[in-house]
């Protein structure tokens, strides 16, 4: 995949987030989240935060965006997009650091995005460096 697609595909999926948030199932907090993760084939897997009753039970966005892409047979991840129905610039909690972790290519990137459009990117490792991974159990 070019640099060239791998943009064109992330400003689609970037456009797609706004109206992906109307999905969100966010009764408790009100604040919606909805994420594409983009696999390293350039197919983007779309994932909104799944609220609970037992609160912890409750699913971020990218938890969900990433079962997708699993789902779909996809392993490795090349960008995760987060869209907040808040248009704030939002970033992966704690949980969904170490999930993205688990498939993060070197090269990954997490891209905030308002209003449909990238503004804010940095590279996934530095939100976590020294993680523990799979590598750590051979
Ligand atoms: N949330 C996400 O879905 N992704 C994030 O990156 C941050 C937080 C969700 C979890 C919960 O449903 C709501 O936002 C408030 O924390």
């Amino acid at each position: 995949m070019s640099a060239d697609d791998i943009t064109t595909i992330e400003q689609d999926a970037a456009a797609a987030l706004p109206a992906l948030l109307a999905r969100s199932y966010a009764r408790y907090s009100n604040f919606t989240v909805a994420a594409a993760v983009i696999d390293e084939q350039g197919r983007a897997h779309l994932g909104v935060n799944v609220e609970n009753a037992a609160y912890p039970s409750g699913t971020c966005a990218e938890q969900t965006a990433i079962g997708a892409m699993v789902t779909a047979g996809s392993r490795r991840i090349a960008r995760v997009l987060i869209a907040a129905g808040s248009n704030a610039v939002v970033q992966p909690c704690g949980a969904c650091r170490q999930r993205i972790a688990e498939f993060a290519s070197d090269d990954c990137e997490i891209v905030s995005v308002q209003d449909g459009v990238a503004t804010q990117r940095a590279p996934f490792w530095s939100l976590l460096p020294e993680s523990f991974g799979p590598r750590d159990l051979g």
